[in-house]
């Protein structure tokens, strides 16, 4: 009797175990068939990310995780040297380390660089301004068209470029599949004519393309249209291929200059964040290592397996994004990165170092009486040796993502400035001022100072905008069903100033 009661006992566990199995299983499949199935946006646009999440839950809270990365680290701070090479330029305003992509629209509406619009038509900066910013700009793309989006300033759409980096900058709504609204992108790709373009990307290409319609070099091309406005076009400068010195070429033919260096009158050009470019040149881009497969590792939760969209830096999980590939220990592998950003650093700040000097021995040479003649070649070295040094400092991860391209890179900026300097010090010896020292950059605030930025004005005009005019644009732009004031409770306004 004892035996069959024991066999019983074990049979009602083992059925019960079973159904819990079973449950667990058809829970599990009824979740698989609702992710392979494709649920319905009602919106062709619906570009609030947040109201994806009753489908996608796990690819939604983890997109809202950049949130998490919230540090401003005020890159003028940390470099002062910078001001003064950005002088007439706004970046030597202020200037941060990018932080997490939940950040992009407050980080560009609180910069001191787009200054303080009373309305939509002031400036100073173009609407060009918003395109890495937000999926309301393919949204607008799309129904307005590029020539109406890339007229008028940066304050025309206030109200209406609201949401931060989201599911709409890289997807279709409709199928989920991956997709890209910026249409530059792909006139570039044609362009440069050896990478593959929308039409012949393979999947593993779109992981990174993806990523390239924001995070790449570009300038505003003025374009004329027919109405008689002039656009200010996107533009990837990639004709001549996608190498510093390709773009560099691509500029002198076209005569572009971003600004005009204030001390050194030099023509100048500003290198953006040209992520992909360098990628390309690395041992991981070599291999087309696409971006997502490190800062978009797969992630198991239970059953599932999702692509976690917590863009940020994937030395945090090391274990799901380096050790896929690679056999070394963590220590082994971090130490090796630790050294490669130890060497740039080092370049950096010496390249630094030198185009201030460059810059102020200019001006001084000016001020002395030096001609056009005299100064012309000095002013391309300048130039060169800025826009190479600003490549690899712009794109902060340079050192990892193409560690002997960006010291390459420096190497060359450090050889050019060279140049420039040493042809100064003839100028200057021949108008009698050979003993002029350059001052030396101490701290961001006498930097402002020696290239006469009135600081506490702009603070004070930046503050009325942000109270003012950009809350105006907050209501407007919920009131059009654009934005929901929601999805930023809680969070802090944080700057450098
Ligand atoms: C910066 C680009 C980017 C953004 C923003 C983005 N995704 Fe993705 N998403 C990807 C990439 C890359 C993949 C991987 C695609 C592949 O290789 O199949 C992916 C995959 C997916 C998948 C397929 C299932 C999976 O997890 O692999 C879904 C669903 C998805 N994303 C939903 C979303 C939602 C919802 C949002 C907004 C909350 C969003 N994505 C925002 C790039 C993005
Ligand atoms: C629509 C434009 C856009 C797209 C697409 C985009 N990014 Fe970004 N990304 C930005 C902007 C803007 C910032 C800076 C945000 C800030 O500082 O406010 C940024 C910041 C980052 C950062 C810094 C995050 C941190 O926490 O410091 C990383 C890493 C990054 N992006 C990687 C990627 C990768 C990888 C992809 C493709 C899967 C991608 N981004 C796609 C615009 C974009
Ligand atoms: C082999 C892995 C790997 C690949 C592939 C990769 N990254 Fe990164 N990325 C990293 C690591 C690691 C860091 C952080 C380095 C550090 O410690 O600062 C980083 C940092 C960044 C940052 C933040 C800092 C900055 O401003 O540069 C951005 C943006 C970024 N990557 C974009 C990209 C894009 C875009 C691609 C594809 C074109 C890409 N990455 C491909 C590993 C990778
Ligand atoms: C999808 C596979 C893959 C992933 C993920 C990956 N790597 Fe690599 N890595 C490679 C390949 C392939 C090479 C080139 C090997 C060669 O040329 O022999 C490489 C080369 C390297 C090198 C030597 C070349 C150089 O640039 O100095 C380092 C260091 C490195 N990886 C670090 C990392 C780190 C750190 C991560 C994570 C953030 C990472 N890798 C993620 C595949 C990967």
């Amino acid at each position: 009797m004892r035996k069959y009661k024991f066999l019983f006992a074990i049979s009602v566990i083992a059925i019960g175990l079973m159904s819990v199995l079973l449950a667990s299983i058809n829970e599990k499949k009824a979740e698989k068939e609702q992710l392979l199935a494709v649920p319905q946006i009602e919106k062709k646009w619906e570009t609030k990310s947040e109201e994806f999440r009753k489908h996608y839950p796990r690819e939604t809270d983890s997109w809202k995780q950049t949130k998490n990365s919230d540090n401003i680290d005020d890159m003028l701070k940390a470099h002062p040297e910078m001001v003064v090479l950005w002088a007439g330029y706004p970046f030597s305003k202020d200037y941060n380390a990018p932080r997490g992509h939940f950040y992009a629209i407050d980080d560009v509406s609180n910069t001191l660089r787009t200054a303080a619009p009373v309305d939509k038509e002031s400036g100073p900066l173009p609407s060009a301004c918003w395109t890495c910013k937000s999926p309301d700009v393919p949204r607008i793309m799309d129904e307005q068209g590029n020539s109406e989006y890339f007229t008028g300033k940066w304050a025309k759409y206030g109200a209406d470029i609201v949401n931060p980096v989201g599911c709409l900058d890289c997807h279709n709504p409709k199928t989920m599949e991956l997709q890209i609204g910026r249409s530059y992108l792909n006139d570039a790709l044609k362009a440069e004519g050896k990478s593959p373009t929308f039409e012949n990307a393979t999947q593993q290409d779109m992981r990174t393309l993806v990523c390239a319609q924001c995070h790449v070099e570009y300038y505003f091309k003025k374009t004329p249209l027919e109405n008689g406005k002039v656009a200010m076009a996107v533009t990837l400068p990639w004709a001549d291929g996608t190498t510093v010195e390709d773009m560099e070429k691509y500029y002198d033919n076209i005569e572009f200059s971003d600004w005009v260096h204030q001390i050194s009158k030099t023509p100048m050009l500003k290198a953006q964040h040209p992520e992909y470019e360098t990628w390309k040149t690395g041992a991981h881009g070599r291999n087309n290592v696409s971006c997502a497969d490190c800062h978009m590792p797969y992630t198991q939760e239970g059953g599932i397996k999702y692509t976690d969209h917590k863009i940020g830096n994937p030395l945090e999980n090391m274990d799901k994004t380096c050790m896929n590939c690679h056999r070394v220990s963590e220590k082994s592998l971090l130490a090796n990165i630790q050294d490669k950003k130890i060497r740039k650093d080092d370049l950096n700040q010496r390249a630094l170092e030198q185009l201030v000097a460059a810059h102020l021995e200019a001006g001084k040479a000016w001020e002395l009486g030096a001609t056009q003649e005299e100064m012309k070649d000095i002013l391309t070295d300048i130039r060169h040796a800025q826009w190479r040094w600003d490549f690899s400092a712009a794109s902060h991860s340079a050192f990892f993502h193409a560690p002997e391209e960006t010291l390459k890179t420096l190497g060359t900026a450090l050889d050019k400035v060279a140049n420039a300097r040493i042809k100064l010090a003839k100028i200057l010896a021949k108008y009698g001022a050979s003993d002029y020292v350059a001052p030396v950059i101490t701290d961001k605030k006498q930097a402002q100072e020696l290239i006469g930025l009135p600081m506490e004005k702009l603070i004070e005009e930046k503050k009325e905008f942000t109270n003012g005019l950009l809350q105006e644009w907050k209501k407007e732009a919920e009131e059009k069903g654009l934005f929901n004031p929601k999805s930023r409770e809680g969070i802090e306004n944080k700057t450098s100033y």
